[in-house]
């Protein structure tokens, strides 16, 4: 038998950065997913874009470490992704829940989903050193979701845009801007803590403007709080090209989404053609996706 299990990425609509420091921040799955396929075997190997190996902390480190975690079963895993590489989607964390899952399934480990998501905070926090639970556990649950209370806000109707600056992948890169904002923070307290809170306040008011399915405010919201993140010092001109081109093609909001420093930007809309085609003329590679209420899910 071969068991397969998808994960979706996940984007921040308001909050990356001030949720570091106890903020409000809302963050979504959408609809952009790794898939995995585990098979019982004789021994472990895994294959992905990148080659295949056997049990190799170097070349697959979250799924290695997703199989020790799970008792080293001798099973074949085959990955295939959507999802772009350390770009602040949730790559990491998608492909450590659907592995997780997937071996569950298929050996009848019994875990439920609960026991999958802190499994995969803790792969992450190993081989990453550090890393908050907001992405693996939106990749394992879905949905449109509150940080910190982690409550579930109603799902969004409306298209989005992803639009990949192609520029400043790097899985390092998140603690890399954390470090920059902290030392940013440290420099000018009495600057920096306001602009904090004030992320904080957008995404609260976020909060009411999802319930409402408001799309136009939620979109200015957006707009503001890049702006704010912009002010902390973690955009790029590249960034900005393409929220400045998705907002000029009729976006919704257009914001950079994750920790900045180049990956990716978001834009909220109801012509996701239209928008594609103009963070694809910025210079972007763009995706048109949704949200999604559904976490990691057997497919
Ligand atoms: O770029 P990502 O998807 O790793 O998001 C980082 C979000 C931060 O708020 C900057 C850090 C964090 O752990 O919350």
């Amino acid at each position: 038998m071969i068991t397969t299990c998808a994960a979706p990425g996940k984007i921040y609509l308001f909050g990356e950065h001030a949720v570091v420091y106890g903020e409000h921040a809302i963050a979504c799955a959408v609809e952009l997913r790794t898939r995995v396929a585990v098979k019982r075997s004789n021994d472990i190997s895994i294959s992905s874009n990148i080659g295949t190996t056997g049990l190799d902390f170097q070349m697959h480190p979250y799924v290695s470490s997703a199989i020790q975690k799970l008792g080293s079963p001798d099973v074949s895993i085959e990955i295939t992704s959507r999802i772009p590489v350390g770009s602040g989607l949730g790559s990491s964390a998608a492909v450590t829940v659907a592995t997780l899952e997937a071996i569950n399934i298929e050996c009848g480990l019994g875990y439920d989903k609960t026991n999958i998501a802190k499994m995969a905070h803790e792969i992450e926090q190993t081989v990453q050193g550090a890393a908050s639970p907001t992405d693996t556990f939106v990749s394992t649950f879905g949905g449109v979701v509150e940080i910190p209370s982690r409550k579930k806000l109603d799902i969004l109707d409306c298209g989005i845009v992803i639009g990949n600056t192609n520029k400043g992948a790097s899985p390092k890169k998140t603690a890399q801007l954390v470090k920059q904002v902290a030392q940013l923070k440290k420099e000018y307290p009495d600057l920096i803590d306001p602009i904090i809170k004030i992320i904080g306040s957008f995404a609260r008011h976020g909060e009411t403007m999802v319930m409402q399915k408001n799309y136009r405010e939620l979109g200015k919201l957006m707009n503001a709080n890049h702006g704010l993140l912009d002010a902390l010092g973690v955009c790029t001109m590249e960034l900005s090209a393409l929220v400045y081109a998705a907002r000029n093609a009729g976006a919704y909001g257009a914001k950079l989404t994750g920790a900045g420093g180049g990956g990716c930007m978001v834009a909220l809309t109801d012509s996701p053609e239209k928008v594609a085609n103009a963070i694809e003329k910025a210079g972007g590679s763009a995706i048109i996706s949704s949200f999604t209420p559904d976490g990691v899910l057997q497919v």
